[in-house]
């Protein structure tokens, strides 16, 4: 078969309701338009550096990378979500010059497209979360940083030469929380995004069917149990460091919404809340305090809802009402994506796993090749709609059809 049919028996699959939920064949395209790299530069889009990051990543740290929760129907669904809307193109507008810049909270992005939180990077690349910080400051970005992160918060602000984000697991003991947001103001950080989304475990299957496949010994990196399984628990990490860790887990399903206040009560961070997806919701966060939302459901790591983070997306901002900003992350591999949802009212967009590919295949030239792409790809569709900045992509550029693979 050639080539050419292979693709189009590949994309007619797909695109069927009956077969696109089986991973395998939206892994097989993946692959199938994938080019084999020698460089970041060779990366033509997200998924080339998927692919060669797939090569240098051991089986159990690749699952925990691209895992999801139950079926992984979430999973899919973020990245099967955008292409609910075509874009509609204007012509005859004067876009000979393109700013991609925006702000969020004052602060100056050089374009709308941020790194999400992701834990324990250096499992991808030895350069970690410090790689990302120095692939952020090449391109003006932020970096929001994991509370489960290799590094800690000192070594990659320093490393970004500007304030980043501290991502916070609310932890069960709320000495420990007061901790680690002192060390995140001391070490300059104006915001902290609380991920709200997990409050009591998950089932991340293929994370645990891959750590079987990997014949590695755990113990020459890991602490392990008494089978030789990893100890994948929060007290090994860096911002950890200096507290007594005796009971303490990385969430607690007991907490409420006058959470925000005693998180307010004991920090001047800005407090924005991630993993909301309900209008409702969006509207207690306002009422109670919180000064940003990202509609976001842990890159479909969370409750296994089978709905995609654009799909949440407008009802949040409609729950918001334009008092505070919103905004989102989950399956965003296209500039056209990030379009889309600035077009539905967000006012930033992250990602999670295209930079940790970006990472594992070529440390910091890998993630500035993503935000590279991504950003070209996002200026293209501005070109093609006629949005000369972020503020003039509205949802008039937008055309509502039923889902279809892209
Ligand atoms: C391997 C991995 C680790 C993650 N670790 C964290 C974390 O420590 N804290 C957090 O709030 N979100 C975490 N996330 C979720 C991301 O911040 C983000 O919401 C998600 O990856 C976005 O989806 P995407 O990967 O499809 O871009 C993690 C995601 C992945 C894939």
């Amino acid at each position: 078969m050639s080539s050419y049919a292979r693709r189009a028996l590949l994309r007619f699959l797909a695109a069927s309701p009956f077969v696109a939920g089986i991973g395998s064949v939206s892994r097989v395209l993946a692959e199938d338009r994938a080019l084999p790299t020698a460089s970041a530069a060779d990366a033509l889009d997200v998924f080339d550096l998927e692919t060669a990051a797939q090569k240098v990543v051991p089986p159990a740290h690749w699952g925990y990378l691209q895992s999801g929760v139950d079926g992984e129907a979430t999973l899919r669904a973020n990245e099967t979500a955008f292409s609910r809307y075509a874009l509609r193109p204007r012509r005859f507008v004067d876009v000979s010059h393109i700013d991609l810049a925006t702000e969020v909270f004052g602060a100056k992005l050089a374009s709308p497209i941020f790194f999400s939180p992701i834990g324990s990077m250096r499992a991808f690349n030895p350069e970690g979360e410090v790689g990302v910080a120095r692939a952020a400051k090449a391109k003006g970005a932020l970096q929001i940083l994991s509370t489960q992160a290799s590094f800690p918060v000192e070594d990659v602000t320093s490393a970004r030469g500007a304030p980043i984000w501290f991502q916070l697991y609310t932890t069960n003991q709320f000495e420990v929380t007061k901790k680690l947001l002192k060390r995140a103001e001391s070490a300059g950080c104006p915001v902290v995004a609380v991920t709200v989304d997990t409050p009591a475990g998950r089932n991340t299957v293929t994370a645990a069917r891959m750590r079987r496949e990997d014949k590695r010994v755990c113990a020459n990196c890991h602490a392990v149990d008494e089978r030789g399984n990893p100890r994948l628990s929060a007290n090994t990490k860096p911002m950890f460091g200096g507290i007594d860790m005796q009971g303490v887990g990385l969430t607690s399903a007991s907490l409420t919404w006058d959470f925000i206040k005693r998180l307010k009560d004991n920090t001047s961070m800005k407090v924005v809340l991630k993993g909301i997806e309900a209008g409702e919701d969006a509207q207690l966060a306002v009422m109670n305090g919180a000064d940003g939302i990202i509609v976001s459901n842990h890159g479909g790591r969370a409750t296994e809802t089978g709905r995609g983070t654009f799909d949440a997306l407008p009802e949040v901002v409609q729950g918001a009402d334009g008092k505070i900003p919103v905004m989102m992350d989950g399956g965003v591999r296209r500039g056209t994506d990030v379009y889309k949802a600035l077009a539905l009212g967000a006012t930033a967009v992250g990602i999670g796993r295209p930079a940790a590919w970006g990472l594992a295949a070529y440390g910091q030239a890998g993630v500035e090749r993503v935000l590279d792409i991504l950003n070209n790809e996002l200026r293209l569709a501005m070109i093609g709609c006629g949005a000369r900045n972020v503020h003039e992509i509205t949802t008039s550029s937008l055309v509502d059809r039923a889902p279809t693979d892209r």
